[in-house]
């Protein structure tokens, strides 16, 4: 297992995995861990649905079809369309590293729709994870949940389990709900696609990095 800092180096966003199924103990482990994650009050708001193998491929074939007859998307919490100022420069260089691993130039439409549909089916994952936000619950536990979230992927790390976070795989929750036999209600935030990493797919050279210290933290001595 990682120490601490090098598993907060090892976690990256892997968008290429081995189909090979992780053994349910260890799921059951890194999910035992990520509730560890400090909420609000304690009220440890993650619903969180786990699915796996034929299961989810049939999910994912759905959010495909679903995307390539032109269904809007219509994701429980509303996305951004543009990121503006250094949000917008950080968005355009993790995409160019992105596309420039798998080969897409700019101006290929058809070759990066291709790559934003991979993302429907988990980019061919094994496992993925769907964290619901419960009903009634607004930014303050989404925050609770976004720790929760990396808590989960580092636990992954921390074990070479790969896995990147997808808001992807929440612009279609009807979809999900309708496959997962799930009720209305809870409000899907994101996927988290995990599994074992493919060395050799093109899009997991992709790397990203950080902006300066002192653009991001003030010291108020
Ligand atoms: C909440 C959340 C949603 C994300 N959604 C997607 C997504 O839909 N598709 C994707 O390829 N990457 C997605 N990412 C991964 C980010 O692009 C990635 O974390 C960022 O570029 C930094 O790269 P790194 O994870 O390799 O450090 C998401 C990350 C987070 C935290």
């Amino acid at each position: 297992m990682l120490d601490f800092d090098t598993t907060l180096r090892a976690r990256r966003s892997v968008r290429g995995f081995l189909p090979q199924p992780l053994d349910r103990a260890l799921i059951e482990e890194v999910f035992a861990l990520a509730a560890l994650a400090p909420s609000n009050c304690n009220v440890q708001p993650w619903q969180t649905h786990v699915v796996s193998g034929a299961a989810l491929r049939t999910l994912g074939q759905a959010l495909t079809e679903a995307a390539q007859r032109g269904q809007p998307p219509a994701p429980d919490v509303p996305m951004i369309n543009r990121y503006h100022g250094p949000f917008r420069t950080r968005q355009i260089d993790a995409a160019k590293a992105l596309y420039g691993a798998m080969g897409i130039e700019r101006d290929d439409h058809g070759g990066r729709a291709d790559a934003f549909l991979r993302n429907l089916d988990a980019f061919g994952a094994p496992h993925a994870a769907f964290l619901f936000l419960p009903e009634g619950f607004d930014l303050r536990e989404a925050a609770d949940l976004g720790g929760y979230a990396q808590s989960l992927m580092l636990a992954m790390a921390s074990r070479q389990i790969a896995s990147c976070a997808q808001g992807a795989l929440s612009l279609y929750p009807a979809v999900v709900r309708d496959r997962l036999r799930i009720a209305p209600g809870p409000r899907l935030i994101m996927g988290i696609a995990f599994g074992r990493e493919d060395p050799n797919h093109p899009a997991n050279a992709a790397r990203t990095d950080r902006a300066a210290l002192s653009d991001m933290v003030s010291f108020h001595d």
